[in-house]
């Protein structure tokens, strides 16, 4: 059975630890499933992930922007997502579509029907079953992710971490208004109840799925 799961959240919602939980209950169950991310996945995307989220890159246009996030997901795709699908394998991923409308729509303030098609160039008719989107008030987030990136030893914060709060508030806003839209896919949960209960409603959802 092949399942396509994906994970959104505001910077230090969580995603990854909650990614990694879901990966090992279900291998324990026997169940075949793979871990990845966007940006990134294979080397190509891994390689533009960098450009992206390089510090240093403050000239980086929004527009260039938008369309290095969908060309990694295109290469992501091609390379990786599908041919997994078709093995039959469960994909847990680490952001995707969701992201692109939540950050350059309504965080950048691109074009957001540009962006709608866009995503569904690149994306090449695959479509995720089910997305958890791992909600908690963008300060707390980003306070998260600041602490991680000490902790990390990781000095340099990444671009969007450095962007004004504003900024953040207008993502968590999209990944709200996403949901609404599609309440069926897309499961909000507050993360502020504890990694716990978190992962607990994660689980009796793909449970469910399963
Ligand atoms: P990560 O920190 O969750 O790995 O995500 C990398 C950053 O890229 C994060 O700040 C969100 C951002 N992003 C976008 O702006 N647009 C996108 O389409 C994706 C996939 C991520």
């Amino acid at each position: 059975m092949s399942l396509f799961i994906t994970f959104e959240g505001v910077e230090g919602s969580g995603k990854t630890t909650q990614i990694e939980r879901l990966k090992k209950y279900l291998t324990r169950k026997g169940i075949a499933c793979k871990v990845t991310r966007e940006p990134g996945g294979p080397p190509i995307s891994e390689k533009i992930r960098k450009i992206l989220l390089d510090p240093n890159h403050r000239k980086l246009a929004p527009l260039s922007e938008l369309l290095l996030y969908e060309a990694a997901r295109v290469q992501h795709i091609h390379e990786v997502i599908k041919p997994l699908l078709k093995k039959g394998t469960i994909v847990l991923c680490d952001r995707f579509n969701d992201a692109t409308l939540a950050y350059q729509g309504y965080g950048r303030k691109l074009d957001r029907s540009l962006i709608e098609k866009l995503n569904r160039l690149s994306s090449q008719g695959i479509r995720p079953d089910m997305t958890f989107l791992l909600d908690c008030p963008s300060d707390l987030g980003l306070k998260r992710a600041l602490q991680r990136n000490r902790t990390l030893k990781n000095e340099r914060e990444a671009r969007f971490e450095k962007e004004k709060i504003q900024f953040h508030h207008r993502v968590r806003r999209g990944y709200l208004a996403i949901a609404r839209k599609e309440p069926r896919r897309v499961k909000v949960i507050d993360t502020r109840a504890g990694q716990e209960k978190v992962f607990e409603k994660i689980r009796k959802i793909v449970d469910e799925l399963l």
